[in-house]
Order: structure tokens, then sequence, then C-alpha cells
């Protein structure tokens, strides 16, 4: 192979620094976001990873004092949240070191926010214009290290935060939760195993797609969802099969970088169905996007018919909806992705609660058009029962 991998710094959606080996630049990243003593906050799997350790390493080296703050779920729960928070006041840290998937990025980015408000964290749901409600001058600063490539939480402004006792995923969102710098570094994303890159990797998808397809004038969203969908489709396979290949690596980092970057025009049913799914179940927030995503692509197929004859020939595929969907379903089968909610564990008798959680979640505002909770229930029923209709 030819290709090598990239370098490269950008400013948009915010500073990042791309590349291999990148993680190197860490106390400098620290200089310029304005941070002199991080936590830096990963989960219990990663805490005592060499990369980590790493990280620590160069941020001691260069006098910064970090701290460490682990005790974080997968599907992440308030009470991690408040955790966070107390460390980060024990250690009187001025800033936070986001590094891991999306549970670590996303609890690392809502205790930053969460720290200096006084409103309960629920008060800050991305619902309409809540997000004016919080003092915007005591957020911490924030830097992001994804090691998967799925969520893009990395440029992204929101936080998955679960409320156990509703049982209830919440976006916390606000503009200033955006990591001031991120680093991007395939070697650090080498290490997933291919259970992992898989159902990440069709996090990435999801957000593309999902982005292209929300109902609203976004045509900036609308062509990096269209990039990101072919990154995904070239290279995802190469990194699950691979996951030592570098430039797949790198390109699937982007792709999950481009789809949150994208989703800031919405998302819809995929994730709407995901979340009460993920909430009850404790499921893989990626894995169970990827199940459900031809149920919901058939469910759209008359108001989605049109872009996906774009996509599709965007993407080299023979033909168009069609196409698109027989794709999905042969990636899904290829990164041996179950083919129903059921092998997920996902049980008949909750599908009137799922389907009301799914009305009522932000996303769905996004599905081209939003959906009814009876809609949604014949959706779970479908996917539960492998009934692409
Ligand atoms: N903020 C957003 O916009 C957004 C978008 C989508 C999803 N999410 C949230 O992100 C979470 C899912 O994140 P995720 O899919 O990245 O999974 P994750 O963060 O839960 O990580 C999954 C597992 O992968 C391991 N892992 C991470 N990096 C590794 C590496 N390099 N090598 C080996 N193991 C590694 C972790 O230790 C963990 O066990 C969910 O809570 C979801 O709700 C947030
Ligand atoms: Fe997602």
């Amino acid at each position: 192979m030819t290709e090598k991998v990239p370098t490269a710094n950008w400013n948009y959606p915010t500073n990042v620094r791309f590349g291999a080996g990148r993680l190197a630049e860490l106390p400098s990243a620290c200089a310029a976001a304005g941070i002199a003593r991080p936590l830096l906050v990963t989960d219990p799997g990663l805490a005592s990873s060499p990369m980590v350790k790493r990280a620590l390493d160069l941020l001691s080296t260069a006098g910064k004092k970090p701290g460490l703050f682990s005790a974080l779920k997968p599907n992440p729960v308030a009470r991690n949240v408040e955790d966070g928070i107390a460390a980060l006041r024990a250690g009187s840290h001025d800033g936070v070191i986001a590094m891991g998937g999306g549970s670590a990025l996303d609890t690392g980015k809502v205790i930053a926010f969460q720290a200096g408000q006084t409103r309960p964290l629920w008060d800050f749901e991305d619902v309409a214009d809540w997000w004016t409600r919080a003092d915007a001058e005591a957020i911490k600063p924030i830097i992001a290290i994804p090691t998967t490539a799925g969520t893009g939480s990395e440029v992204g402004r929101a936080g998955v935060i679960i409320n156990e006792a509703q049982h209830r995923k919440y976006i916390i969102f606000h503009p200033k939760m955006m990591p001031r710098v991120v680093i991007s570094d395939p070697e650090l994303t080498r290490g997933l195993p291919p259970h992992l890159t898989a159902a990440t990797g069709m996090d990435a998808l999801a957000h593309n797609l999902e982005a292209y397809c929300a109902p609203f004038y976004h045509p900036l969203a609308d062509g990096i969802g269209l990039e990101g969908m072919r990154l995904v489709k070239e290279w995802l396979p190469v990194a699950y099969r691979d996951g030592n290949n570098l430039i797949a690596r790198g390109h699937m980092l982007s792709a999950a970088s481009m789809g949150a970057t994208a989703f800031q025009k919405g998302l819809g049913a995929i994730h709407a169905m995901s979340h009460p799914v993920g909430s009850i179940y404790d499921t893989h927030h990626g894995l169970t996007n990827a199940v459900v995503m031809p149920y919901v692509l058939a469910k759209n197929r008359d108001v989605i018919e049109e872009k996906m004859a774009r996509v599709a020939r965007y993407l080299g595929l023979a033909g168009s909806f069609d196409a698109f969907l027989a794709w999905v379903l042969e990636l899904r089968q290829q990164l041996k992705i179950p083919h129903t909610l059921a092998a997920l564990g996902v049980e008949a008798k909750r599908v009137p609660e799922l389907a009301k959680m799914a009305a009522e979640d932000p996303n769905n505002g996004g599905n081209p058009p939003p959906l009814s909770a009876q809609e949604y229930e014949l959706l779970f029923a479908n996917a539960i029962g492998g009934r692409l209709a």
C-alpha cells in the first residue's frame, strides 16, 4: 500500500490535531486549552492501559500533576458524573482530558460542564434553548482523545447520560461542551477488538446516514455525511479485518468525527430506538444502532428514496434505495452483527414501553418524518422478529 497515514491540523468544528503519534502533543494541547492541572477521565478498562499510562507520564514530565478518574460505566449514569465532579474539586483541577470511547468522552465532558452549575443536570437536556440556563463561564476547558472510532463525541457539543431512576438516556447539551482541542491519533484505536471496531464503526455510519436523511435544510452537514458514509464503506471492513492498518483506523476516526459534525443537523429513528434499548438493557450503543438500521431504512423508504439514490451513486453502488439497503445488510453480515433485537435480549413484552420512549426521544424529531408511538411499536416488533417490512 502506497498511501500514507495523513497528518493534519483542522480548526473545524474545533481545533483537531490529527495523525499517528500525536498523543505526544498532550502537554502542548493543555497549554493551548488553558489547562494547568488536568483531570484525566477514562473508563475502568482503559485506566491501566499503556496508552493512559503514557498520557499521564507525558503530563507528569511536563509538570502538569494530572489526576485520574475512571469510575464510570459504559452507558454512563448520573452518579458517574457526580463522582467525577467530586474528584475534580478534590484535586483542584482546572480542566478535563476526556480519553476513551464515547462513554469516557461524554462523562468527562459533562463533568467539565456540570462542575460549576447550580441547577440539576436534567435541566440541561437538549430541548429547545434549555442550554441558555447554564452559567457558560463556569464550564471548564476540555481536551478530547478518542480511542474508538464511532461516537464522534470528541467534536460534539453533547454528552449522553442515563437517569437511572427513569431508565432514560438524557442528551445534555451546551455549545461550550465542544472540546477546545482534540487529539485524533489512529495509533490509539489499534487495540480495539474486531467486535468493537464493528459496533463503533456502525455508530459512525448511523450518524452520517441519519444526519443526511434528516429533513432540514443544511447542505454543509449533507456534504459531510455523504463523504463520511463513503469512508465507512471503504475502510470499516479493512479496519475490522486488520486492526493494525493505521490508514483504515485513521479514516474511520475521520468518519466518526464527520458523523458527529454532520448530526448538528439532526438524527432520527435509529437513535430514537437505540437510546431506550441501551437504557433498559445496557446494550452497546453502536451495536444497537447497527441492528435497527435496516428496519428504520425500510420504514422511511418512501420519504428518503430520492436521497438514497444520490447516496448510492456517490458510494458507487449499482442501483438506488434497494442497493443501499442491500449494502447495509451485507456489511452487517460481514461484521457479524446480529439481525434482530431479540439477539440482543430485547423482549416483546417491553415493546409498548420502548415505543413510548422512542417517540419521546429528542432524536425522533429528526426522523423523516417523526414517528408515533404506534409506529415505533411496529418497528420494534419487526426488529425483534427480523421482519424487514
Ligand atoms: N456524545 C455523543 O454525541 C454520542 C454519540 C453517540 C454515542 N454516544 C455515547 O457513547 C457511548 C458509547 O461509546 P463507544 O461506542 O465509544 O463505547 P464505550 O466508550 O462504551 O467503550 C466500549 C468498550 O471499548 C473499550 N475501549 C475503548 N477504546 C479501546 C481501545 N482503543 N482498545 C481496546 N478497548 C477499548 C472500553 O474500555 C469499553 O469497554 C454510549 O454511552 C453512547 O450513548 C455519545
Ligand atoms: Fe450514536
